[in-house]
């Protein structure tokens, strides 16, 4: 069976577990079909079928350099400015394809918001940080903006620790303060996905259980995808996880996709198998 065979059949596998338990079929938010990419002459990403449902934390786990970064770029276009980098196959948001064109892809990131491994708060206050894209959206006045701008920091779970410092420079916080302030950026123009790569590889152990647990609380209305290279990560905090691995000529491939429980427990794939036991390479 073709690798792409195989995906489509576990992919299915899955919804028919979800439907077995009764529970309603899952919306799928974003999905990749067949996608390829390459940086110039390297292919770095091979036929990937990618899933992502509403209400479910999807967790994207392989080794470094699978092109765990290029799909999540890939999905939010923000390797199109990279020289000699181009695509093939599809990126579907909400079942429709993912605009290409200038003006679309401004409107794309608005509705697929992004955090990194290290935080990027701007340099500006705080409460600037959090309704920069509000006023991307011409939401000028003060009086607009604070009530969302709160919400957002609520949401993010940072509101008691910066309501009385909303004007000072967002450098000065932690930076598990700052990844949550990222995250109450994105949250603050309600996007209806946020990727993830690897955000709390730069967090110690308390701040990567607060994001974690944050991400447990917006999931059913922000459909995650989480890159992490953490197994235990994306065993405590996804619903899904699908590995990936180098092929051929070391482009990166989507092995298995499966509930998190199933993909851990019951590995379809040798490979699976072998990276979460530990024997892999
Ligand atoms: N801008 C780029 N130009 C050329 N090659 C790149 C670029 N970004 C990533 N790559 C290559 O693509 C492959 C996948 O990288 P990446 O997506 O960052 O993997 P991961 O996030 O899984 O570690 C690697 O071989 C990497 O060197
Ligand atoms: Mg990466």
């Amino acid at each position: 069976m073709s690798a792409e065979a195989f995906h489509i059949e576990v992919a299915s596998d899955m919804v028919a577990a979800v439907a077995s338990d009764a529970e309603p079929l899952p919306e799928i938010v974003v999905e990749t079909r067949g996608l390829d990419t390459w940086y110039g002459d390297f292919q770095a990403l091979r036929k990937v079928n990618l899933s992502a449902a509403k209400g479910r934390i999807t967790a994207i786990i392989g080794p470094s350099g699978c092109g765990k970064s290029t799909l999540l770029r890939a999905i939010n276009r923000m390797n199109d400015l990279v020289p000699g980098y181009r695509t093939s196959g599809e990126i579907l948001l909400e079942g429709v394809p993912a605009p290409t064109d200038p003006a679309g892809v401004i409107a794309l990131r608005r509705r697929v918001g992004m955090l990194f491994q290290r935080p990027n708060p701007f340099p500006m206050s705080i409460f600037d940080n959090v309704a920069y894209g509000l006023r991307l959206e011409r939401r000028r006045s003060r009086r607009d903006l604070e009530e969302p701008v709160e919400r957002a920091l609520q949401r993010a779970g940072l509101w008691e620790e910066v309501k009385d410092r909303l004007e000072r420079s967002a450098l000065g916080l932690s930076g598990g303060q700052q990844q949550r302030l990222c995250l109450a950026r994105s949250l603050a123009v309600e996007p209806q996905v946020i990727l993830m790569d690897e955000p709390t590889s730069s967090l110690d152990p308390i701040a990567t259980l607060r994001v974690e647990e944050l991400m447990r609380e917006f999931r059913d209305e922000v459909t995650i995808i989480i890159v992490t290279h953490n197994m235990q990560q994306a065993a405590r905090v996804s619903d899904v996880t699908a590995f990936m691995l180098m092929g051929e000529g070391r482009a990166g491939e989507l092995v298995e996709i499966n509930r998190t429980r199933e993909l851990f427990n019951r590995p379809q794939d040798r490979r699976t198998e072998d990276y979460i036991t530990g024997r892999f390479g």
